[in-house]
């Protein structure tokens, strides 16, 4: 083989995603798009804010000699100006533009960060179910991604973090609102996480990050709110994006802030600068800076999500499917009816409802469903999925 037997391996692992978009694919071509219920992938079909274009146009309209350079590393100052001048407000510290590097999405932002405090064999520890790719990302830089189970109802349970962290844990990492669960952590398990990171991290005689990945910040309901991270830990760094909260994912555009009380705060931003240039990144893209520059605290109109999120609590609460009602995020995380959610999801693609395994997100017994769809998507799916779990009684 002339690839790389690492790359090999993941194209192996992720062979059951593969199979889903060929099953998925198979079945549209059969049956026709319309009769395929497909909830597998968190691609937002909430129409970005109207102000939005407005000021995509404004901005290409206003375009002169330099816009398209390069700039530094870090991305505009103006606009990381911008982006902490909002976080000032939502993270309830002061943050500067020099807190603020500009980033190729959340994934980037993730990239990023790891690659600016990760050493070879530094563990990265995570509460599970969680989103695929935070393997790769630690691996992508010499770390290794460590798990460790969430409370029943998918909340921080500390007592399993405080026993699973050890001398090798560089960072924990943490996505509230949570890809695939939808829960929201509170301040409370945020401060206690702070306390138990802060503890260890002396016991252990190494800074321990808290890296917070949260690009469903503004995807919240029933009044819910995200607490901030860097009022509950110092040593915190920030990554999300613009992807879901306005709807954007392919314009690639997010970002990365460092706790502005963090000890090595300069050494990391300098870290990461480097990071974002020879990961190739070299800087996020010049025409979106500027457009999210104007757009700080707008969002996708949310009320479109509770409308989905209520159509289908209703529907499959009334079949007898267990799950909490997410706080958060596009997704319902419901228990498969049998042990093996592997099987059931099969039984769900019978009726054509394509849907993802909890095994995937390493929650084995649940399934993932992404309501970021029509709205005739999930009302047409309904009887399927009645019928998938009366088929089991
Ligand atoms: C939990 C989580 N983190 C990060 C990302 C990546 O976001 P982006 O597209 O902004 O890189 C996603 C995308 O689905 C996600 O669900």
């Amino acid at each position: 083989m002339s690839i790389s037997k690492k790359i090999e391996n993941i194209i192996a692992g992720s062979s059951f995603i593969r199979k889903m978009f060929e099953e998925g694919a198979e079945l549209k071509a059969k049956f026709g798009p319309e009769n395929v219920y497909d909830f597998s992938l968190g691609n937002p079909n909430v129409p970005p804010p109207e102000k939005f274009h407005e000021i995509l146009r404004e901005t290409v309209s206003t375009c002169g000699l330099g816009d398209h350079c390069y700039m530094p590393n870090t991305g505009y100052p103006t606009v990381c100006g911008s982006v902490a001048e909002y976080l000032s407000q939502e993270q309830q510290v002061p943050v500067t533009d020099k807190e603020v590097l500009m980033t190729c999405g959340a994934s980037g932002a993730l990239n990023v960060a790891l690659k600016a405090i990760l050493d070879p064999g530094d563990e990265v520890l995570t509460p599970i179910p969680c989103f695929v790719e935070y393997k790769f990302y630690a691996d992508n830089h010499g770390g290794a991604l460590k798990t460790v189970n969430s409370t029943s109802d998918f909340r921080l349970d500390l007592d399993a973090i405080s026993e699973a962290i050890t001398e090798k844990t560089k960072a924990f990492l943490i996505n509230s609102p949570n890809n695939p669960t939808g829960q929201v952590y509170s301040e409370e398990s945020l401060n206690g996480l702070g306390q138990l990171l802060e503890k260890k991290g002396k016991e252990f005689k190494r800074t321990i990050y808290l890296l917070s990945d949260e690009p469903y910040r503004k995807i919240v309901y029933d009044g819910v709110t995200v607490p901030s991270v860097f009022t509950s830990y110092k040593e915190s760094i920030l990554g999300t994006s613009y992807s879901k909260d306005i709807s954007i994912p392919g314009e690639r555009i997010g970002f990365v802030a460092v706790n502005p009380a963090a000890t090595y705060r300069k050494e990391l931003l300098g870290a990461m600068t480097v990071a974002n240039r020879i990961l190739g990144f070299v800087n996020a893209p010049a025409l979106m800076q500027r457009v999210v520059a104007c757009m700080q605290g707008m969002s996708v109109d949310i009320s479109e999500y509770t409308r989905k999120r209520d159509m289908l609590c209703e529907g499959l609460l009334s079949y007898g499917y267990d799950f909490i009602k997410p706080p958060g995020t596009f997704y319902l995380f419901p228990r498969s009816p049998i042990p093996d959610d592997v099987e059931f999801v099969d039984i769900l693609k019978e009726e054509r409802i394509l849907v993802v395994p909890g095994s995937g997100f390493d929650g084995p017994g649940y399934f993932r469903i992404a309501f970021c769809v029509e709205d005739d998507t999930i009302k047409n799916s309904l009887p399927g999925f009645k019928r998938a779990i009366e088929k089991l009684r």
